[in-house]
């Protein structure tokens, strides 16, 4: 049921920090500091490449792992989403393997895609959130996701306990490639371990989310801007708000935005900055500020020091609790999701039940 919430949406929303803890629990050990598999003897060490492939948000939270993967581990990468994947001719080398990232289990072209990797050899993990799917019955290595069952087209809940997963199977690969010393892991643990205590800090600005909802609900197009991780949480805040709100937007890396989009800018076209404190902030703030240069109307959601240091001359901020750079995309959904749905509350749409829109997409 809904409980109190007007919809399943906002349920799953505010349920994040509870099932990314029940995720997390089979993923680390807290109390020895190490990160675990629920397969332990599954190899990981002799993987040479990862090809990951999925579709919608689920994608997305592949895009954030791409950067983990490589980050942790050294592995390269190749990501694509599941439609494309299947028909063109990916070189999938011996000794890969193949992830699937799903919510439903059960997205047709993500599944044939899986079926093409094991057939070219590769080893198969999914990161699924219904046990009982297709793709965790064929997969060598299942990753299941805690969620529970996911009511809302959108993808919410799941997208943050998929990201709780990968961050920890980054972990498991560049521990099992000998690249993370033993304080390097615990480290590891310990922000993984704080994620849930963040996106309650997090699901604390709703009110002040829902009163900003109001300067987006009458534009026509809204741009999202993040780099690095952030990147991915920007296309999602983008389909969160199109698919729901039925208002047009799209998600670029904030460096790209000076080849062709800053074209679009002026007074009526919100942009969203997705910009945490870390290595990355000056950049994508230079970014911003093009923008601002242009008459554009800026929503910056960051922290406190961020907001502190590039707020003025914003249209509004969101202040998002201070977290480690690791777990700053599974907080920053928050806002997004949040921003999206009370923007779709406002415009009076199906919140739960978008137009044109089903929740498990098994026919491509
Ligand atoms: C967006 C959304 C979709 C799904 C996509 C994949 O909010 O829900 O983009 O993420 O259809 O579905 P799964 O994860 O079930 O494969």
């Amino acid at each position: 049921s809904k409980g109190n919430h007007k919809h399943y949406m906002l349920k799953e929303i505010y349920e994040q920090p509870i099932v990314v803890a029940q995720t997390l629990r089979s993923y680390l050990k807290r109390m020895e500091g190490e990160v675990s598999l629920p397969i332990p003897e599954f190899d990981l060490s002799t993987i040479k490449r990862v090809t990951i492939v999925a579709c919608g948000t689920s994608f997305y939270a592949g895009m954030v792992a791409k950067y983990w993967f490589e980050q942790f581990a050294r592995v390269p990468v190749d990501l694509d989403v599941a439609s494309e994947f299947r028909y063109r001719a990916p070189v999938m080398e011996d000794g890969g393997l193949a992830l699937f990232i799903s919510q439903s289990g059960e997205t047709a072209d993500t599944l044939a895609a899986l079926r093409h990797a094991k057939a070219e050899g590769q080893k198969i993990a999914v990161v699924v959130n219904v046990p009982t799917s297709s793709m965790a019955r064929e997969a060598d290595l299942l990753l299941p996701t805690h969620a529970g069952p996911e009511i809302g087209v959108a993808s919410t809940k799941a997208f943050t306990c998929q990201l709780a997963v990968l961050a920890a199977l980054a972990a498991n690969l560049a521990r099992a490639k000998g690249l993370l010393s033993k304080e390097q892991e615990r480290e590891i643990v310990r922000h993984l371990s704080e994620a849930p205590a963040a996106l309650n800090g997090a699901l604390a600005y709703d009110e002040a989310i829902e009163a900003m909802a109001h300067n987006i609900a009458g534009a026509r197009d809204v741009l999202y801007l993040g780099r690095g991780t952030d990147y991915p949480l920007a296309l999602e805040g983008a389909l969160k708000l199109k698919e729901i709100s039925y208002i047009h937007a799209e998600g670029y890396a904030a460096g790209e935005m000076k080849h062709g989009p800053i074209a679009l800018i002026d007074e009526h076209v919100p942009v969203i900055v997705i910009a945490p404190s870390g290595p990355l902030f000056d950049k994508t703030v230079s970014n911003m500020q093009e923008v601002m240069a242009r008459g554009g109307k800026v929503v910056l959601i960051s922290d406190y020091d961020g907001i502190q240091a590039a707020g003025e001359g914003c249209m509004a901020t969101i202040t998002m609790p201070k977290v480690h750079p690791l777990i700053a995309p599974l907080v920053y959904a928050v806002p997004v999701q949040l921003l999206a749905y009370h923007v779709a509350v406002l415009k009076g749409t199906d919140v739960d039940q978008p137009r044109n829109l089903a929740k498990s997409v098994t026919v491509e």
